[in-house]
């Protein structure tokens, strides 16, 4: 089975090819970085029109680069929300159109899902599993159950992680998007140089709050300036109180509903102190976990055909008239 995935959600246009579930034959995606660096974060009227201009030649180049025609896909799948609602209609009309003109079926995909699903590309992690998904628009914790069913345990009051990383940075011009430069930063610093504080940590919920730890930090900065020689010292303590609320909650939604392994997803799973951090913390606990390629932690295509693999699967296609939806709560 031929899986063509597209996802537009944010400021990346994304299209994969996908064979047989899992064998990735093309993934294209054209940041826009370059576009919305200049104000130091996404501005969503610039990413849809971007999307516009781009969707239908990223397409024909994942068919190129796939080895194949139009003719020879079997399913089109396409990303249906949470994100900026200007962006996702893009895709979803690219991808009705495409429906129409073809004849194919169609798979709305929920990119959250997707994300907590694209370690499927890399490794079978058997259900039931904990999915922490944590990027520049999201930061859940969710309990997949079995294929295609899941269920949101906590999610952030504010900011999401990512979003706290990419003002950190911008308030310090270095830059976007802000987490791998932070991460870079913050190389070789001592991570308990300054006691940033870590928001709701100890309630007993599975719910973030960052947008007090980025006050927290731009008022440390305020008071004590941010000089070269401490740079990496403050920039770990960030990065470490981050990781630390991140890292903490989702092990305990693991403890709490008995589930003994956790998979990360979304573009924050890139961080390398993130990743050390759960293997640390889980290697004596009787846990696994599972964090796929930087590259599939990020924005892409292929993670959305691969959850649609599932749908595909038991014959859960989507009708023409699905709707793009902006907030995790309306897609599940
Ligand atoms: O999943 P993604 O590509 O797009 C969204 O759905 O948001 O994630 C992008 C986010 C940005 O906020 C970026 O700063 C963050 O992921 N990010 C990182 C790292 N690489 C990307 N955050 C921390 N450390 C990193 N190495
Ligand atoms: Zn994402």
């Amino acid at each position: 089975m031929i899986i063509l995935g597209i996802d537009t959600s944010c400021d990346d246009t994304c299209v994969a090819v996908l064979k047989d579930g899992t064998e990735i034959l093309s993934s294209v995606v054209s940041s826009q970085v370059s576009v919305h660096s200049l104000f130091g974060g996404i501005v969503p009227e610039l990413a849809s029109r971007k999307h516009v201009e781009l969707i239908d030649a990223i397409y024909e180049q994942a068919l190129r680069e796939a080895g194949i025609v139009v003719r020879d896909v079997d399913v089109l799948a396409v990303t249906q929300g949470p994100g900026l609602i200007g962006s996702l209609l893009v895709g979803l009309c690219f991808a009705k159109g495409l429906a129409l003109a073809t004849g194919k079926p169609l798979v709305g995909i929920n990119h959250v899902e997707a994300h907590g699903m694209s370690i499927f590309l890399e490794q079978r992690v058997p259900f039931p599993f904990i999915a922490l998904v944590v990027s520049g628009g999201h930061t859940v914790i969710l309990l997949f159950e079995e294929t295609c069913r899941f269920r949101v345990l906590g999610s952030t009051c504010d900011d999401a992680a990512g979003e706290a990383f990419d003002k950190v940075a911008k308030f310090l011009g270095l830059g976007y998007p802000g987490g791998r430069i932070i991460e870079e930063g913050a190389s070789g610093g001592r991570a308990d140089a300054v006691a940033f504080p870590r928001p709701i940590i100890d309630e007993p919920n599975y719910d973030f709050s960052f947008s007090g730890l980025k006050t927290s930090f731009i008022n440390y900065i305020g008071k004590n300036g941010f000089p070269a020689e401490r740079s990496a010292d403050i920039l770990s303590s960030f990065q470490e109180a981050a990781c630390d609320v991140l890292v903490k909650k989702t092990m305990k939604a693991a403890k709490d509903l008995g589930v003994s392994r956790i998979v990360v997803g979304g573009g924050v799973a890139a961080n390398g102190r993130l990743r050390s951090l759960f293997a640390e913390r889980a290697a004596n606990q009787g846990i696994t976990v599972h964090v796929p390629s930087p590259s599939l932690c990020m924005d892409n295509g292929a993670m959305i055909a691969v959850t649609a693999g599932c749908y595909a699967e038991r014959g859960a296609f989507s009708p023409l008239d699905i709707k793009a939806y902006s907030r995790l709560a309306f897609g599940g």
